[in-house]
Order: structure tokens, then sequence, then C-alpha cells
């Protein structure tokens, strides 16, 4: 058979890089390790796949009012088919998620049963285990994947909304228990802030999302007015709906804007507001000192900003800890693209750096920024004034 150029060169491509590897490394060396690390990784990303299947197709809830239930008695009350049912229930006792009554039975008769100990981890919102949105931030992330695979080669970004609601969801249910449960401590951080704000006055809250923060803010602050401000139409149409359903309306409200924009933003506080928040946003806005220029401009003379961003490591470095691992794999696969499809501009990613972030708040003009002391297992907190 002839062989063509491009085959030789294959071939030979291929010899080199056998020869690259010294067989010694192979046999439990690195080059196991790493390739027995990539097959493992395959298990916890598929099972967490499967969380998000059960929490779209209502499984978990399914199962928790029904105290359990055989394949056919879940399809049914699901409304989906009895052999998914009965491979799903049967792969999440494997995983150990749920409980199996009687395992040897035969398959329809077996049945099964959220314990009650997972119940706050997949199915109460506003519990500090509450931990479903990793699997929604998976998915979410991932459905968007050949769009960002594409952004690479033309540099373009892809938008925050085209990852949809996965995302949009999956942040709220990660971000939703710290901000109705620990926005209190993070608000005694500021004393004088909130001692003002206890008889009124404005806060706007820059990269809202859904509205949780906001919601938790108006809460906490019932003399206060509200003013939630997302890119994101998708984000600010629900943000809406729940300030109606909380009975929040009007004292909090949420404008559809871009929060970088310096004159819009002095007008929603009328250059007044008490507290500006940015809560896990401030990395993804193209120009996060413009953003910070914003909220100086919206605040009052005694006002103060408050950004929550990533609690990263203060400098780059290889073999990076748990936190830098998870903040640089969404950045690539999330941040980065929907930062960059604001146009061009800082394109900074999920990492951001104390030392960047201090640089950008002294590029508008604020010269102090306290890192405050704030228990928080994802997020640092900083203080910027004047
Ligand atoms: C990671 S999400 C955080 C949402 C929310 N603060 C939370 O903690 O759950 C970042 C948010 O910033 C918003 N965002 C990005 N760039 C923005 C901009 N220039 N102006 C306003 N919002 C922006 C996105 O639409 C998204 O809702």
């Amino acid at each position: 058979m002839r062989v063509g150029p491009a085959r030789k060169l294959t071939e030979a491509m291929n010899t080199d890089i056998e020869n690259l590897v010294p067989q010694a490394t192979v046999q439990g060396g690195p080059t196991e390790a790493l390739a027995e690390r990539l097959i493992e990784a395959l298990v916890p990303a598929l099972e967490l796949l499967t969380v998000e299947f059960g929490r779209r197709l209502g499984l978990y809830a399914a199962l928790a009012e029904n105290d359990g239930a055989t394949a056919g008695e879940l399809a049914a009350i699901s409304r989906i088919d009895a052999r998914v049912a009965r491979e799903w229930l049967e792969q999440q006792a494997t995983a150990g998620f749920l409980r199996v009554d009687r395992p040897s039975a035969d398959p329809d008769e077996r049945r099964f049963a959220l314990p009650a100990a997972h119940i706050p981890v997949l199915l109460v919102p506003e519990s500090p285990a509450y931990a479903i949105g990793a699997a929604t931030m998976l998915s979410g992330t991932a459905s968007a994947f050949e769009a960002v695979v594409e952004a690479a080669r033309s540099g373009t970004g892809v938008s925050y909304g085209a990852f949809g609601a996965g995302v949009r969801h999956g942040l709220q249910q990660l971000n939703r228990p710290g901000f109705v449960g620990e926005l209190t401590e993070w608000m005694a951080r500021l004393p004088d802030v909130s001692a003002r704000l206890r008889s009124g006055g404005r806060i706007l809250d820059l990269g809202c999302g859904t509205g949780w923060s906001s919601v938790a803010l108006a809460r906490l602050f019932p003399e206060a007015t509200v003013i939630g401000v997302d890119l994101d139409d998708a984000s600010i149409a629900e943000a809406r709906a729940l300030a109606a359903a909380e009975g929040l309306a009007p004292r909090l409200r949420f404008e559809q804007a871009d929060a970088t924009d310096g004159e819009a933003m002095a007008a929603l506080t009328g250059g007044g507001a008490q507290l500006v928040t940015i809560f896990e946003a401030l990395h993804d806005m193209n120009e996060p000192q413009d953003a910070l220029d914003a909220a100086r401009r919206a605040l009052a003379a005694d006002g103060a900003i408050l950004v929550g961003d990533e609690r990263v490591a203060d400098e780059f470095g290889p073999d990076g800890d748990f936190l830098e691992r998870l903040n640089y794999g969404f950045s690539v696969l999330h941040c980065l693209p929907a930062t960059m499809a604001e146009g061009a501009g800082v394109a900074n990613g999920t990492v951001l750096r104390p030392a960047t972030l201090r640089a950008w708040a002294a590029g508008a003009g604020l010269n102090r920024v306290d890192e405050l002391d704030i228990e928080h297992p994802f997020w640092r907190f900083y203080r910027l004034d004047r």
C-alpha cells in the first residue's frame, strides 16, 4: 500500500512520541498515575450529571415525598419511562446517593429511598448543606462546550446567556444559602454602613444574577431600597418575579443594565448609595475597573463597596489546591469566554488575585481596600472606600 506523506509524518510522530516516554514511567510511574487520574475522574463527573438528571426530572423530590418507591412507582409519579427509572435508581444506589431495601429482590420489586441525611443537600435550597448546584453548574457549563471550543479559535467569547438556565440556576443554588444565611454576619463587618442602612438609604447590587443577594439585603434592611443590576435579561426577568413573589417590590427592583456604565449607575442611586455590593461578579465584567468606578460614582460620600470574589491564592503557581483548580476549570470553560463576549477589555477570568483587585480599585479612585475577616469556603471579601 502506498503511504502518503501525511500518513508517513503521523507514523513518524507516533513513533517519536512512544520513544519519548521511557517505559519505566508507564508502569507505576507518572504516566500510569495520570492515566488513572483521568479514567477515575469519569466516575464523579458522570455521577454529578446523574444528580442533575434526578433534579431536572423531580426524582429526588418524588422519592422524598413518597417515602421511597419502586422503579414502576417512581416512573408513574414522575411520568418517566419505567426502564429509565430503574436504571437511574440502581445507579444512584450504586453511587451511595439512595438507599435500597432488599437489593437481591426482583429488579421491579426493589424499593429505593432518599436517606434523610441527603435531603438538605439535594432538596432544601436555603440549607447550608445545599450542594446540588455543583451538578447544575456542571451541566450548564458543559451545555455550551462546543461554542466554547469554537470561541477559543475566534476569540469572540460565548455570552453568559448562552450557558442557559444551567449556569444561571446552578449559581443561584450554590450562592443562595450564603446570601440568606450569612449576610447578617458579613454586614456586621461593615458596622458603620449597617447602622446607617437600618434607618433607610439605598443599596445597589451589581451583577445580581437571579436576585437572591438583593432579596437578602432587602430582608436585612427593611427600611432601605435595593436596586439589583445585571446584564443578563433572563436573570433580571427571574429576579423581578422573585421580588414580586417575596412581596418586596417596589422597595426592591431590578434593572437590566451594564454595571460598568458609570453614568447609568450614578443615575440609578442619584449618587447617594450607602452600599454597593458585587458578589462573585466583578471578575465576570470585562471592564472591571470601570465597574468599580461606576460603583464609586453611585456611592454617597460615606458609603462603601462590598466585593465578594473568589478565594484564590495570592499568586499563580502550578499544582494548585482545590480552589485554584476549581476556579481555573470554570475560568477556561465558562467565566473567561462569557467575559470576552462582553467585548474587548480586561478578560480576567475567574481567578481574581487580591493584588489585581487592588490595582483596579486604585485605578477607579478607591484608595482604601480592606480584606475583611469573613469565613467563606469560596470567597474573599473586600471593603472598598474612596
Ligand atoms: C457568577 S454570576 C454571579 C451572580 C450573583 N451575584 C451570585 O452571586 O449568584 C455573575 C453575574 O454577573 C453578571 N454580569 C457580567 N458582566 C456584567 C456587566 N457588565 N454588568 C452587569 N452584570 C454583569 C452576569 O450576567 C452574571 O449574572
